[in-house]
């Protein structure tokens, strides 16, 4: 068992499969248990994140015509590791400051997603987002895939381009096929059953932490 002053842990899973739920829980956990934690997300707030949030609702029009923007998994790539590398520098101050950083999904949702693209190689993933901070802790939510389409359909807002059932199948599969490159660059990984009740699942994500990090 590990002790980490500052540790990073990533929760990551399909879309509707509650990381940012669990994320929102695991630190208010860490502070009730008297651990500094900061709470962050990708795509994050800064500019990179807010232009790949409306590109990926469909609410980014061009100019010109009007007409939504849609860009390659490829483009996309670039845009998520250039919002990670200025995430990068708010987690390193942040840990400087003695938080444990909880992040709701992170280079491992770039593997997963962005692959949709047969021509996205997981070693290209991998060499554009070196340099960014490596995580101690990625824990994977794994939900079935009809449940994760279940809980998206009673969802308010607009849907993303990745939230169609099709979609959802190929990224998952995608992330079971990527945890092993991921491991090998950015560290441990753990697949955790995602169903069940927010407190069950919560309950498997504190053990975790608890057992690989020595905190919570
Ligand atoms: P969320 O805020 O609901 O998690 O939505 C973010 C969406 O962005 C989600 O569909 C996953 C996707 N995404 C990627 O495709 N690549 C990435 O690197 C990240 C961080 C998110």
């Amino acid at each position: 068992m590990k002790s980490r002053t500052s540790p990073f842990i990533v929760l990551e899973g399909l879309d509707g499969s509650g990381t940012t739920t669990q994320a929102k829980l695991l630190h208010s956990h860490l502070e009730h248990s008297g651990i500094r934690s900061c709470l962050t997300y990708e795509p994050t707030d800064g500019r990179a994140g807010k232009l790949i949030r409306d590109i990926l609702s469909g609410k980014l029009r061009s100019a010109k015509t009007g007409s939504k923007v849609v860009l390659s998994e490829r483009t996309l790539c670039l845009l998520f590791a250039a919002d990670r590398l200025d995430h990068t520098e708010h987690i390193g101050r942040e840990r400087k400051r003695g938080a444990a950083i909880v992040c709701d999904r992170y280079i491992l949702s770039s593997l997963a997603y962005q692959t949709l693209d047969p021509g996205i190689s997981p070693a290209w993933v991998i060499e554009v987002n070196a340099g960014c901070a490596k995580p101690d802790l990625t824990i994977l939510l794994d939900v079935p895939v009809p449940e994760c389409a279940r809980r998206l359909k009673s969802r308010r807002g607009a849907p993303t381009i990745y939230e169609k059932r099709a979609v959802l199948e190929a990224i998952d599969s995608n992330y079971r096929a990527m945890i092993k490159p991921y491991r090998k660059e950015f560290g441990a990984v753990v697949a955790l059953d995602g169903a069940g009740t927010v407190e069950a699942v919560f309950e498997r994500i504190r053990e975790s932490v608890r057992s690989r990090l020595g905190i919570g």
